[in-house]
Order: C-alpha cells, then sequence, then structure tokens
C-alpha cells in the first residue's frame, strides 16, 4: 500500500469543526486528523496544514473551539472541508451559528454535540508537523442531543459512523481511573 495512505489502516478520531477568530473574524474548517494525546491535563493534538487560512488563525489568536458534529451533520461538515473562510463567510454560507466563547474569543457552534475551548500549549511541532498541541479550557456538552452518532473518515471519501457500545468495564482492572 502506498505510505500515503496508511492513514485508511488507523483508527483516526472523530471528524470534527475547528473555530478559530482573528482580528474580529471568526472561521470555521473541517478537521479528521486528530487524536487525545492524555487526560491529565487534558491534550489534545490536531493537523492544521498552513494552506488552511484557519492556520493563521490558530498561530496568530492562540486558540480554537472544538466543535463535535453528529453524524446528521456530515453532508454539511465535508462542505465545510472544501472551501475556505479566505473566499467564503462559512457561517452565512453553511447558515451556522456561532455563538459566543464563555472562555475565549473563539465562537462555539450550535447545533454540535459538544463544544469544547483550547488555547494552544505547545507550539515546537506546529513548523514542523503543522501539528498543534491543544489543551482545554471549557467543555460543555448540549444536554438536549440524544447519544451522539459521531463520524470518523478513513480517506478516499469514505466515513464510518459510531457503531453499538460495547461494555468490558469488569475487565478494566488496570486502568480504573478511566471508568
Ligand atoms: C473530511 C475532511 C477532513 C479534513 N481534515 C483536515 C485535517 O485534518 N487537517 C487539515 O488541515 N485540513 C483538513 N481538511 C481540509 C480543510 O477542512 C480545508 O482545507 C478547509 O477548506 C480549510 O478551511 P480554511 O481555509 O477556512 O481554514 C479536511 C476536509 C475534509 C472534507
Amino acid at each position: 500500500m502506498a505510505l500515503d495512505k496508511v492513514h485508511r489502516l488507523i483508527e483516526p478520531g472523530p471528524v470534527i469543526l475547528v473555530t478559530t477568530r482573528h482580528r474580529g473574524f471568526p472561521n470555521v474548517m473541517t478537521n479528521g486528523f486528530n487524536m487525545m494525546v492524555r487526560d491529565a491535563p487534558t491534550l489534545i493534538a490536531c493537523t492544521i496544514g498552513p494552506w488552511d487560512h484557519s492556520y493563521q488563525f490558530l498561530v496568530e489568536s492562540g486558540e480554537c473551539v472544538i466543535s463535535v458534529p453528529t453524524a446528521d451533520m456530515a453532508a454539511t461538515v465535508v462542505d465545510i472541508g472544501k472551501c475556505s473562510g479566505a473566499d467564503v463567510d462559512k457561517f452565512k454560507e453553511f447558515d451556522l451559528t456561532a455563538v459566543a466563547g464563555e472562555k475565549l474569543q473563539a465562537p462555539r457552534l450550535a447545533g454540535c454535540f459538544a463544544n469544547i475551548e483550547c488555547q494552544a500549549a505547545n507550539s515546537s511541532l506546529v513548523v514542523p508537523c503543522s501539528l498543534f498541541l491543544l489543551e482545554p479550557v471549557r467543555a460543555r456538552t448540549d444536554p438536549s442531543q440524544p447519544p451522539p452518532r459521531l463520524f470518523h473518515h478513513h480517506g478516499g471519501g469514505t466515513f464510518t459512523l459510531y457503531g453499538p457500545t460495547i461494555d468490558l468495564k469488569d475487565r478494566m482492572t488496570k486502568w480504573q481511573y478511566l471508568l
């Protein structure tokens, strides 16, 4: 298999929307290359390329909101990832409702399952790898939403929806703090 297709073999984080605000202008982009790094203090890694308008917004403002969309938003989320805030106001274009962040300037997105306000934590991997390490400062879920069906991008335009949950709590004898 070609090495640039290896990402199709392992599980990425769910597709997320990353919102930023810089000099008063909000922006939002779609992101599939992300992962949890650690849980205390919590750290999340997101790859955001320098070709993205959001890259400069994040570098300059040092903050963003990770909004977690559900599967019913998948088509819109893909469309958000096809255009740039440099050319279009995506909030207008896709009828997105930006809500003021609670702790940060970057806006949260109404209608998403969760919004996680993050500060850029360590910029050492930004230039070599386009990898932003983000530390959440506020996280909120929408209690009106049913149990979320998130979705993952597997490359090649295919997506996997969250499936059934299996309960292995009884076996998690070593990692009790995760329960
Ligand atoms: C499903 C999907 C996943 C994407 N994942 C990423 C990603 O992980 N990192 C990235 O830099 N761009 C990713 N993109 C592309 C950006 O969303 C796209 O370049 C977007 O236009 C950037 O918007 P901006 O220029 O307003 O920041 C993805 C696009 C799609 C459709």
